[in-house]
């Protein structure tokens, strides 16, 4: 039997949705939970170092050089942080897309290697804003999909595409694919057409989750510019509460998806 780890994938084909602030928060939430997270940055935009706090040096092995070669390790390209349970993969600033090739398989081998599994208990994963061979090979390997989304009118076309991808790929390339939940980013419950869009939501996708939502919080986007998760930087305030209790919930459907 080969040893696999659990690797959630965290996408919206949109840039905003709220991608990478879910990440990062959630892999410091799990890491302060004692679970040892690797959270790998696919977005050449490299922004859950920032969020981190990590430096990336030029010429510094990132998630992109699997891309490149077929020998390459991911090891060779994990940081610490400054979470002791918490380890990033960053990003390549100046990868282009075009150079992902078309083999969607990449990232799926590259973690199947025993040395991922004994030394992390999760693999999460941020993505492009794209609906390419990245995005493949993310969801290719993953064993549940996270999407944040916005809940405005204009986002809910492009949560239908995102949900039309992954049923493809639950058909035809990662059968043990499921999707872990629908989750609003930047709610005010008071404002009526967020609560519309997330009926859509749950009406359009019935059998799916729409989980609680994380509230407007400027502490969110301040924490990102100090480069930590909120629950370091502001650890009393809503963003802290709803990542603390979204991981609870999160935790709750990965164990019962089993
Ligand atoms: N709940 C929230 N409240 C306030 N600002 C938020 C919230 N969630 C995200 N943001 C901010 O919105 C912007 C976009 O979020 P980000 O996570 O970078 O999206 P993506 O990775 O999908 O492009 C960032 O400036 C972030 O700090
Ligand atoms: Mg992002």
């Amino acid at each position: 039997m080969t040893l696999s780890v659990p690797i959630l994938v965290v996408t919206n084909r949109k840039g905003g949705a709220g991608k990478t602030t879910v990440s990062v928060n959630i892999a410091a939430e799990f890491a302060a939970s004692g679970k040892r997270v690797l959270l790998i940055d696919l977005d050449s935009q490299g922004h859950c170092a920032m969020g981190l706090g990590v430096k990336v040096k030029p010429g510094q092995a990132t998630i992109h050089d699997i891309f490149a070669s077929s020998d390459f390790s991911l090891l060779d390209a994990v940081s610490e942080t400054f979470i002791p349970t918490l380890f990033l993969i960053p990003a390549d600033a100046t990868f282009q897309h075009h150079k992902s090739g078309d083999d969607n398989q990449y990232l799926l081998r590259g973690l199947e290697q025993e040395s991922i599994a004994t030394q992390f208990d999760l693999v999460i994963i941020d993505t492009p804003p794209s609906l390419d061979n990245l995005l493949l090979n993310a969801l290719s390997a993953a064993t549940w999909v996270l999407v944040p989304y916005i809940p405005h009118p204009l986002s809910f076309e492009g949560v239908r595409q995102l949900v039309r991808v992954l049923f493809n790929v639950i058909s035809e390339k990662n059968p043990k694919l499921k999707i872990l939940g629908f989750l609003p980013i930047m709610t005010t419950t008071n404002v009526r057409q967020h609560r519309n869009i997330t009926e859509q939501v749950t009406k359009q996708f019935g059998a799916l989750r729409v989980l609680n939502g994380i509230r407007m919080d400027i502490k969110l986007a301040e924490a990102f510019a100090a480069n930590k998760p909120v629950r370091f930087y502001a650890p009393k305030s809503r963003g802290a509460e709803d990542f603390a209790q979204l991981a609870t919930t999160l935790l709750e459907l990965m164990e019962s998806s089993d």
